[in-house]
This record gives C-alpha cells, structure tokens and sequence, in this order.
C-alpha cells in the first residue's frame, strides 16, 4: 500500500496533467461553479478517474477508522438535505446568475426561513448552492443543472423519493420473505404496501412512472454509456448481410436495434416488448429504418417465436430478474436457437472480488438497487457462466469482456443443435452439441484449437477485475466477436429509458 505522500504524487501529477489540459483549451480550470473536466477525451477521461479513485483513497487514510465509519454513517443526512431540495424544488427560486436572501426564498416557497437556511446549508457541505455572503444564495454547478435540466431533478427525485425509502425496507423484506427471488417481495413492495412488481407498481402513478424515465435517461447519459461502446465492440459487421437478424429481446422503444441498424446497411432487427412499449417504439421509428427494424409484441416468459436468428440480444433484461426467473427467459430461447445462434448481453458485470475504487461503485450501486426494488442483481462473470450452466446444457458460456472506457460489458453465449432449429419431420428438435459451436466450421481440429482459446479467454476475463477493461481479453474470433481496438467515429447516442 502506498504512503500518504505517494498517493498524493500520484494526484498532482494527474491534477497537473488535468489543469495544463483545459489551459491548452484556453478554458480555466475546473471549480464548484463552472466544470470544465466534461466531456475529456479517452486519456484525460483515465487520468480524471485516477484522481477521483486516489483522492477518495487519500481522504479514507486519513480520515482514519473512527472518522470514516462515522462519515458513513452520516450519509443519509447528505440525502435528506438533499430531498428537501428536490421536494420543494428550491432550485427554480434562485437565479440562474446572481444571488438571492434565504428571506425571499422563504417568501416565494412559503417555507420557514430558518428551517429552509439549514436544510439549505446542509445541502452546500455537498456544493449544492452555495454561499457569497451572509444571508445569500447562489448557484453552483450542481444545482443549476438541477434548475435548468430537467432530467437531473428527475433522477434525484426518483432515487430519493422511490428508491432510498424503500431501502430501508430491504431488511425487513429478507425477514418477510427469506430466499425470495419473487419481484414483488422486496423492500420496494413493503415500502409502497403494494403487491405489484416495481414497474406495474410505478405506472399506476403516471409521474412516478415519467419521472422514472426521466431519471434514467439523465443517469445513462455520460460516455461511459454510449452506445457506441456495444456498437464497436462487437462484430456486428459479420451480421451485416441480407439474412443477418437480430432479435432484441425487451428492446423497449428499441434504442439499441435503431443505433445498431445505423451503423450497419443490412442488418434486420426485431424489437420484442411488452405490447403497449412496443406500439409507443413504432410510432418513434424513423422512416428510413422502417424496412430493417420491426416491432413485435412478444413476453419473454414464454416460447420465442422468431427462429434461428443470428443473434438474441437483452440489454438491461436480465439483471432485473433473479435467477430463477433468468432461468425461465433464457430456456425460452432454446427451440429458436440455430446452429451458430449467439445471445448476447449487455449489461453492468460486477468484479468477482470487491473493488474499492470509487471509479467502479456503480456496479455496486446498481447491485444494491436490484435487491432493493426487484430481489435480482448484477452479476458476475462466474455468475453468468454458471447461469447459463443451470440452465440447459446445451448453453455454452463464452465469455464476457468491457469495451475500453465503457461501464457496460458484453457477454456472450451460444449453442448448438446438431440439426437445423424448431420443428423437423413433426418432431421437436433438441438434440443439441455440447462441443460444436463454432458457426461456420466443422474441422476438428479448429474446434478443438477453438474451445481451448475460449476456455484461455474465460479464465483470463475469470482472473481480471470485471468492472474495467484492464486485464480483460476480447472475444475470440471464433465466437463472433471482434478483437478490433480501433477507434471509430462514435454514433449518435440513444439513450434508455429504462432502469440501466
Ligand atoms: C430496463 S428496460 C430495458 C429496455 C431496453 N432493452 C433498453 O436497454 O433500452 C426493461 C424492458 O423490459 C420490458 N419487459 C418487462 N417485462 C417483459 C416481458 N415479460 N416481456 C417482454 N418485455 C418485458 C419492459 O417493458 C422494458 O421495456
């Protein structure tokens, strides 16, 4: 472990590195009132992280046991300052330049002027406004984006006001309900005294359910969720033939189907939801994309219905659902599958072992929320591999890895069935091939050298910390993923609206 000096090297030197490159923008450096570290490239984009990892490692040093347990333990404070912010939504009352008395607040939200100064004050110890005199108020950076964008409020509102409640029912729901994988027994139903699972409990409150999406769109808005990191990082060009198909699985309004049919010429996507998403996602199709991407009312708890496509693709599916659910989604697949049929995830992939870095709590984050509001969770790279295991044995696990600079990571499995997919001669097929997976060959030999590339693959992606793409080797191949680390041109973005 470093030195406390030898940490604090390491963050001048990228503090330094940071502030030499806005000046080399003519831009000043970054303070609480004006962030000049967005949008960095790839290089400066590591070298902020680095700070952000090193001086929270820093601050817990030296900090020391006592004060950091007790840092802990206070954080719901930084949460309650900040939903009376939201709650009362003290961001609109003070101008977007200037400032304003706590008196003048407190007579345009009538709201006690004492109770709002400390709940205001509260909330500055987190550079949410901020002080220029005695008895004023100003912006900082923060909560003008929570005056002037929307979205960010939303997110606010939803994770404080749907979700950090019921988070405090977590417990209590393990105690109602032990072992329980069921949607609708989690902290989330005791908190809302409801029998209906997140969504369906949400929609009844057409804000909740608005706010929701809202909140989502803001989260899953940084580069570290571009799209582009799925299209690049994955071989899509070898499905981009006048029979390549892709079946979306849950595709919501189909986001993902209408970046990836921009990036490709050929290819045919199938968007399935649930009907009513599925009619809102084609009435938002755009013209030009209506011949290649197609929308089909489809559950994913029963049988697919679209046979012996290339691949079937969840993004933000299957972490939703706890394993037993998967389990059933993921065997619905099966009779649909062909020879050489990959599916293919993406998704948050949590590091076998805890990674302290605060670059890589949102993995950690997003597990917690999944036991809070659905019983599921994020998952591992052993997690998936023995998912798909349980499942049939027919799946064979290949392997997951992160695009460079992405939070979201690919995994991927495939099958075989030793003849062609679905109904033959009346009878049902599922003679599948553990070993021949490989699409495309029959040669033994290049099977064999194959499977040991994967299995090298998996172990090494087994082995390395999950939540970066360091140590993570790609695809093979072989598998139909591309091992290109060229950068290209990034597409428009599309964001979801979904629980990311
Ligand atoms: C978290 S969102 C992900 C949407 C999309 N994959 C994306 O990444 O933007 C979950 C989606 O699953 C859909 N869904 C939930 N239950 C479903 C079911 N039984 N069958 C099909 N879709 C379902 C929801 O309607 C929603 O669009």
């Amino acid at each position: 472990m470093a030195s406390l000096t030898e940490i604090a090297e390491g963050i001048l030197a990228n503090a330094k590195r940071l502030d030499e490159y806005t000046a080399s923008k003519g831009l000043r450096y970054s303070t609480f009132e004006k962030d000049t570290l967005s949008n960095l490239p790839d290089d400066f984009e590591d070298c902020r992280k680095s700070l952000v990892d090193s001086t929270q490692e820093l601050k817990q040093l030296a900090h020391g046991p006592v004060g950091l347990l007790l840092e802990t333990l206070f954080l719901f404070n930084d949460l309650l300052s900040l939903r009376f912010i939201y709650h009362y939504n003290i961001p609109q009352y003070v101008p977007a330049d200037g400032s304003i008395s706590y008196a003048d607040i407190a007579r345009a939200s009538k709201l006690d002027e004492a109770l709002l100064r400390r709940f205001i004050q509260a909330a500055m110890v987190n550079r949410v406004f901020s002080e220029p005199q005695i008895n004023y108020v100003q912006h900082t950076a923060i909560s003008r984006l929570l005056k002037e964008d929307p979205e960010a409020m939303d997110a606010v509102g939803f994770l404080l006001e749907d979700l950090a409640p019921a988070s405090t029912k977590v417990l209590a729901a393990f105690e109602k309900w032990p072992g329980s994988g069921e949607p609708n027994e989690t902290g989330f139903n005791i908190e809302n005294d409801t029998g209906d699972p997140f969504y369906l409990e949400l929609a009844k409150t057409p804000e909740r359910s608005r706010r929701f999406g809202g909140g989502m769109r803001f989260m899953t808005r940084g580069s570290l969720y571009d799209i582009g990191h799925l299209i690049n990082g994955y071989d899509w060009a070898a499905l981009d033939k006048a029979d390549g198909l892709v079946v979306d699985i849950g595709g919501g309004h189909g986001g993902v189907s209408r970046a990836l049919a921009t990036s490709t010429i050929k290819l045919q996507l199938i968007v399935q939801d649930l009907p009513g998403t599925v009619k809102e996602g084609e009435s938002l199709l755009p013209e030009n994309l209506k011949g290649r991407v197609k929308f089909m009312p489809h559950d994913f708890f029963t049988e697919q219905p679209v046979k012996g496509a290339d691949v079937y693709f969840f993004r933000f599916i299957l972490h939703n659902w706890s394993d037993s659910y998967c389990t059933k989604i993921l065997k619905n697949l099966l009779p649909a599958m062909k020879n050489g049929s990959k599916v293919v995830i993406y998704e948050f992939l949590i590091s076998e072992m805890a990674n302290t870095a605060w670059s890589q709590k949102q993995g950690r984050n997003l597990d917690m929320i999944g036991a809070t509001g659905w019983n599921s969770l994020e998952r591992t790279t052993s997690d998936w591999e023995n998912l798909f295991a349980s499942v049939d044995p027919r799946y064979r696990f290949l392997g997951a890895r992160t695009p460079e600079n992405s939070s979201v990571s690919l995994i991927e499995a495939g099958g075989e069935q030793t003849r062609s997919y679905g109904h033959q001669n009346g009878k049902e097929e599922d003679d599948w091939s553990v070993v021949a997976i490989l699409s495309g060959t029959s040669s033994r030999n290049a099977e064999a050298k194959d499977l040991a590339e994967d299995e090298r693959q998996t172990s090494d992606s087994r082995a390395g910390s999950r939540g970066s793409s360091d140590g993570l080797k790609p695809f093979g191949d072989a598998v139909g993923c591309s091992r290109r680390r060229e950068r290209r041109r990034r597409p428009r973005r599309f964001q979801s609206t979904c629980r990311p």
